[in-house]
């Protein structure tokens, strides 16, 4: 075994006359929160779509936990428990908020997963109970209790996004795939979001991999951080290396770069 919980390797798209990703690598390890940062076109949404499932890649394969993926559907993977969030929120907007959370682990099976739904057969009701338990935590953790009832649909752009995330962690997944989660964030939303997901990788294990624009962001929560460009691996390394490279600083960073 790899150690690692996702691997990607040569992943290749092509849109018509547009090769959006050409042989792209990249693996995760349990725990590990990398970010994945590239100018506009460089093809990061089209990486998390091929991981996701989405789109099936042209060429390569991606492996979970060692098993080959690459024609499971997304269902399948977020059973198995990969979860991501999208550039534009998708939340259900006539449920309120703690019910987005609940409907989420439903999915998976929640309260103890399907091998207890199995197993055990207890009522819906002590299900339902253990998910509005896990909801309630997970809104805290988000800073997001003081709006449980609210209607998702009526949310500012910045609180929608913190719900969405929210939801992709409610049933405790082990890869988690978010793309521009801190955008129309508030400082302080973003804060929040920088913890809780420290918190899901330190303490219970989950990959992180996540696309952000705000450079500071990326290289103050992320242990790795890997640059595409023209849909390739620029470079990769930790923050400092990653700022220190000179083709990252040409492709990417500029002459703004810190
Ligand atoms: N559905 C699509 N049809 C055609 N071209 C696409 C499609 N999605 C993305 N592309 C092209 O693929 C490249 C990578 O896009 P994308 O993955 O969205 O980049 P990023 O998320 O890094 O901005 C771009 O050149 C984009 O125009
Ligand atoms: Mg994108």
């Amino acid at each position: 075994m790899s150690g690692h919980v996702l691997d990607a390797s040569g992943i290749g798209v092509r849109f018509g006359g547009v090769q959006a990703l050409d042989g792209v690598t990249l693996s995760l390890r349990p725990g590990e929160v990398c970010g994945l940062i590239g100018p506009n076109g460089a093809g990061k949404t089209t990486l998390f779509d091929v991981l996701s499932g989405i789109r099936r890649p042209d060429q390569g394969r991606i492996l979970l936990d060692g098993a080959d993926v690459t024609r499971r559907s997304p269902v399948w993977r977020a059973r198995h428990g990969m979860r991501r969030t999208f550039q534009r929120q998708q939340l259900f907007g006539q449920l309120t908020v703690a019910d987005n959370l609940v409907v989420a682990q439903e999915w998976r099976g929640g309260g103890g997963g399907w091998a207890a739904d199995l197993l055990a057969a207890p009522t819906r009701r002590t299900h339902e109970r253990a998910r509005r338990a896990r909801a309630t935590e997970v809104l805290r953790a988000c800073g997001l209790d003081g709006i449980a009832d609210d209607y998702a649909g009526t949310l500012p752009v910045g609180r929608a996004r913190m719900v969405e995330l929210a939801r992709a962690v409610a049933d405790g997944p082990r890869v988690l795939l978010l793309d521009e989660p801190a955008s129309g964030m508030t400082d302080e939303e973003s804060g929040h979001l920088a913890s809780v997901v420290r918190h899901l990788a330190a303490e219970e294990g989950c990959a992180v991999l996540l696309v952000e624009h705000n450079v500071a962001f990326v290289m103050g929560l992320c242990s790795r951080v890997v640059v595409l460009d023209l849909g390739r691996v620029l470079a990769q390394g930790t923050a400092t290396e990653v700022r220190a490279d000179p083709r990252v600083r040409d492709a990417y960073l500029g002459a703004a770069a810190p």
